[in-house]
């Protein structure tokens, strides 16, 4: 069975580059499954869809037309990945993600990428419902207020805008969104290592994801 290192936890926590390095130093393949339900909230909009339509948005996921290509994520080949980065399409993610037909329609399509030699996955529910057999299974936080200065300076060295106070708000609507909702809500499984890098840097972090991975 191919290996799968699953890497749950908040917005902002830092998982996605964490896992992204953790796999490159493994050399396995890597899902990033937030940016699935980025693209297909890229997706219903374009196509007028809306967020809250469960019926449509399941039907969309199940044909969406997603690829990630070096670096670069593909909208029925078109390069998305600018729009699917903003703050507002994650916002709209996570309102269609709360929807059980979207997650049921993108479970088969995320376990796709368990292909050897192995996977990093990236998510809320990684651990919990997309690979429940995960040899590996982190949760990784950060305090609210570091997770939000660490979107702050994300977006200020790309040139974007930005406010604290702003952040903080959405940081905590987000939080409270994906830890209610009824099915896969956000909150680290049984047998999960928890990982709290609000005083560690990305090195540390991956440093301590690879010790594990590696015992
Ligand atoms: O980068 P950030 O952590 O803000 O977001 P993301 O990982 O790209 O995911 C965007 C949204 O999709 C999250 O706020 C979650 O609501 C949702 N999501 C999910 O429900 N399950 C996943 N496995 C991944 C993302």
């Amino acid at each position: 069975m191919v290996p799968v290192l699953a890497i749950d936890g908040p917005t902002a926590s830092g998982k996605g580059t964490v896992a992204g390095l953790v796999a490159e130093r493994l050399g396995w393949h890597f899902l990033d499954s937030g940016a699935i339900y980025r693209v297909l909230a890229l997706a219903a909009i374009k196509r007028g869809v809306g967020l809250t339509d469960e019926a449509a948005l399941a039907a969309q996921a199940s044909a969406l037309d997603v690829a990630f290509e070096r670096g670069a994520i593909l909208l029925e080949g078109e390069d998305v990945s600018l729009q699917a980065r903003r703050e507002e399409t994650g916002n709209s993610a996570s309102k269609i993600a709360a929807l059980p037909a979207v997650r049921t329609a993108l479970l088969e399509r995320q376990q796709a990428f368990r292909v050897a030699p192995g996977l990093v996955a990236d998510g809320r529910d990684m651990g919990s419902v997309v690979f429940p057999g995960a040899f590996l299974k982190i949760f990784l936080t950060a305090s609210v207020e570091s997770r939000a200065e660490r979107r702050y300076k994300q977006l200020i060295a790309k040139g974007s805008t930005a406010s604290i106070d702003d952040l903080l708000r959405d940081l905590r609507e987000r939080d409270a969104r994906d830890t209610s909702r009824l099915v896969a809500p956000l909150r680290p499984c049984e047998d999960a290592v928890l990982l709290d890098t609000t005083t560690l840097s990305i090195d540390e972090a991956v440093h301590f994801v690879l010790n594990l991975a590696m015992q």
